[in-house]
């Protein structure tokens, strides 16, 4: 790692405090005036740091540029860095990681993008990705490392895991629409598209893709007409200072770690989270649209809804919309 990249570490992790330049040289093996070079080299990358006499140097909590230096100090094993790669731009960080899971990298990469020119959504759709104001993620997961391999449940359970992510990072309360859109204050702050890669010859599933979008400070009149009403932010005026890269740790580490809950706890808490129960949807599956009215989430993470008729449907998969 060099100098610089040393420096912006210990910053991250001392993030809003003032630290000496005498204990970054001290912890660094580095002399002071290594340490005011590498902060001059920072401050012309966009890093807001400042320097106050007898106090050192301090990275202000406004300052939200995505690294594995800023990740890592919110890790919980600091080896997991090792596998994040952050991109200026890419055109999908879905598309990246496809075509890094053929080339077998490690289970757990990690691809984040600042921005995307071509964000994937579900059924074809782009998900809009601006510069700086979004965290945009992909996960490789190695299925022969995965505690379950429903398609259902990792997709619900990335949904928690970004919900439960949001929520240790900014004390708000996301809540969950069928099957992995997130939604605050009745707007759709993040969407999820979790693809598969198989394997033909053994007809099974070898890597999963989960790609993450949050709208975490993009402005309402930012957002494409077509999105605005529907779409939010999760600090839309920069007031909670929400740092992209504690947000970016915060969802690895619940992914990442090894006691994965059983699909049965899994479904429960992905319950309580789902504001839909109770709420009358439109349901869209292939070709057919119908009126429904949620009922329950099943033991698989099946909706169960009631329609017009007074029958009772079982969904493994559709698109809902709510009417009231
Ligand atoms: C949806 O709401 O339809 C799903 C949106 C998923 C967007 C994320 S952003 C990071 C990852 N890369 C993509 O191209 N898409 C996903």
């Amino acid at each position: 790692m060099g100098t610089k990249q040393l420096v912006l570490e210990m910053l991250e992790r001392h993030r809003a405090q003032n630290v000496s330049g005498e204990k970054i040289a001290d912890a660094l093996k580095l002399s002071r005036n290594m340490v005011w070079r590498a902060v001059n080299e920072l401050r012309q990358d966009g890093y807001s740091i400042e320097a106050v006499t007898n106090k050192g140097y301090r990275l202000n909590s406004e300052s939200d540029i995505l690294s594995v230096e800023g990740i890592k100090p919110y890790l919980s094993h600091s080896e997991l860095a090792q596998n994040i790669q952050i991109f200026a731009e890419l055109d999908s960080t879905n598309r990246e990681a496809k075509a890094q899971a053929i080339e077998n990298v490690a289970h757990g990469t990690v691809i984040l993008a600042n921005e995307q020119k071509n964000g994937r959504g579900r059924y074809e759709r782009t998900f809009y990705s601006p510069r700086n104001t979004g965290l945009y993620m992909s996960m490789i997961l190695r299925t022969n490392e995965m505690g379950f391999i429903n398609p259902t449940a990792i997709t619900a359970y990335a949904a928690l895991c970004v919900c439960d992510a949001i929520q240790a990072v900014t004390a708000l309360e996301p809540s969950i629409k069928w099957v992995n859109d997130i939604y605050l204050n009745g707007k759709k702050v993040c969407g999820i598209l979790t693809e598969a890669i198989s394997e033909f010859e053994s007809n099974s599933i070898r890597e999963i893709i989960v790609g993450i979008g949050i709208n975490i400070r993009t402005e309402q009149c930012d957002f494409p007409e077509a999105i605005r009403k529907l779409a939010g932010s999760i600090d839309p005026d920069g007031q909670l200072r929400v740092s992209r890269n504690r947000i970016a740790a915060e969802i690895i580490n619940r992914l990442l770690r090894s006691d994965w809950p059983t699909e049965t706890d899994l479904f429960h808490q992905y319950k309580q989270r789902l504001f839909i129960l109770g709420k009358k949807l439109n349901v869209t599956k292939g070709k057919e649209s119908f009126c429904a009215t949620a009922l329950d989430i099943d033991a698989q993470g099946r909706l169960v809804v009631v329609n017009s008729n007074g029958e009772t449907v079982t969904l493994s998969s559709a698109e809902i919309s709510i009417l009231e």
